[in-house]
């Protein structure tokens, strides 16, 4: 894998105290040692990766941290002193159960593995939030280093500790808060990505345009070519000012007890429509797109959004190939019963993510339930 990208690496910080950590960003970072070794927690390193992923992107990484490629001399680990496993997992976000991070579990005790070792999570969202949970529960907590290979990854799941699985009753139940050392975002990666799971990401890059940025939201509106023909110099802005985004809202309120939520914008919809469809049917970010849609319907019937917002918000997921309907399969009450289970909900009592405007989001927990219902029902469906 070479990359042919002139543009240098450009790094963020996620700003956690001692927990910080660097996002690095730029194209064939996955064969650069220097932007890896130094996450290293000691010798002992367990990748986690899944059948799909592999077989593009696992040699290379080996041949990096195995040092094939030349080493600084300054270096302190060399490859030769590394201990290198790996655990390839089924693809899918069916498989993100707990019954895959016992895979991990078994793979680091089989292998000796003790508290000083570093997992690698190489993969999207799911290999992500799995390699993280596995991380952050071995042993009581142990290193992990995040590659997201795909632009949904790049731009959220590796960012903020967000981990766990699936449960059958409800979207990322199970899980805990455990921040990575260092994300490496290669673009290089997006290359093999199929344009489908593209727009996936593509939603929660423009999500982050309607929650936080409108002059953001407007160059997307303005870039969606570029960035769907995955060229470099857009995709790496794209990439960068979403983790800006997300590391200023991480460390306001790491655990989520406030402004974070607004990142779920879209999300308590669209985690009803994964659960109900069958985990991995629609995927994540398209059942995001289609909350988005419903969260700014419901906005304009508060008053907030006028019907020209409304349509720019079609607009730009249409443009990105992403959907605004609901599935036909789901009536209201299908919506109600998963919503209910919603983790941010208080009490009893609903919370949703909407648009005061475009570029600003809020919580809020008085949406009338007649209302909610109506356009559950009303929404558009296919
Ligand atoms: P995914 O991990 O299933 O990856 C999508 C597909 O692309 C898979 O088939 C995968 O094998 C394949 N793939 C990955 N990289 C590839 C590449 N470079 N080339 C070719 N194929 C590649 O899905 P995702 O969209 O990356 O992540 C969705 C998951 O992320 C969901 O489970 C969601 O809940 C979670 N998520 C978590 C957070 C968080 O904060 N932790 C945020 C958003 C989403
Ligand atoms: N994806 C939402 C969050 O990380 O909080």
């Amino acid at each position: 894998m070479s990359s042919v990208s002139s543009l240098p690496v450009e790094s963020l910080n996620v700003s956690l105290g001692e927990r910080s950590y660097p996002i690095h960003v730029g194209a064939g970072l996955l064969t650069s040692r220097e932007h890896l070794l130094p996450y290293l927690a000691g010798r002992q390193v367990m990748i986690v990766t899944n059948e799909v992923i592999a077989p593009h992107y696992l040699h290379a990484l080996k041949e990096t941290l195995a040092g094939a490629l030349d080493a600084p001399k300054e270096e302190t680990l060399t490859g030769a002193e590394l201990e290198i496993r790996e655990v390839i997992l089924p693809d899918g976000e069916a498989t993100k159960t707990l019954s895959s991070v016992e895979r991990i579990w078994d793979a680091l005790l089989a292998a000796g593995f003790n508290r000083r070792c570093t997992l690698i999570a190489l993969g999207g969202g799911v290999i992500g939030d799995m390699t993280g949970y596995a991380a952050a529960s071995y042993q009581r907590g142990v290193a992990f280093i995040q590659i997201p290979t795909t632009l949904l990854a790049q731009v959220d799941s590796s960012v903020g500790g967000k981990t766990g699985v699936n449960h059958p009753r409800g979207k990322n139940m199970i899980g805990a808060f455990w921040q990575p050392r260092a994300v490496l975002v290669d673009t290089d990666t997006l290359t093999t990505l199929p344009p489908r799971e593209l727009s996936a990401g593509l939603a929660e890059v423009i999500k982050y345009g309607l929650i936080w940025d409108l002059e953001f939201l407007a160059w997307l509106e303005a870039n969606l070519g570029a960035l769907r023909g995955i060229e470099e110099g857009a995709i790496r802005y794209a990439i960068r000012r979403s983790c800006e985004i997300k590391a200023e809202v991480v460390a306001e309120d790491e655990t989520e007890q406030g402004v974070r939520a607004l990142l779920n914008l879209g999300h308590t919809f669209g985690h009803a429509i994964e659960a109900h469809q069958g985990y991995g049917n629609w995927l994540h970010g398209e059942a995001v797109s289609a909350g988005m849609m419903m969260a700014a319907r419901l906005s304009a019937q508060r008053g907030w959004l006028n019907e020209a917002d409304v349509e720019r918000v079609a607009a730009i997921l249409c443009a990105a190939d992403l959907p605004v309907t609901a599935p036909a399969s789901m009536q209201a009450e299908d919506f109600l019963s998963r919503m209910r289970l919603d983790k941010k909900n208080v009490d009893s009592r609903l919370r949703l993510i909407l648009l005061e405007t475009l570029g600003r989001a809020c919580i809020r927990d008085d949406t009338d339930p007649e209302q909610l219902e109506r356009l559950l029902t009303d929404f558009p469906r296919t």
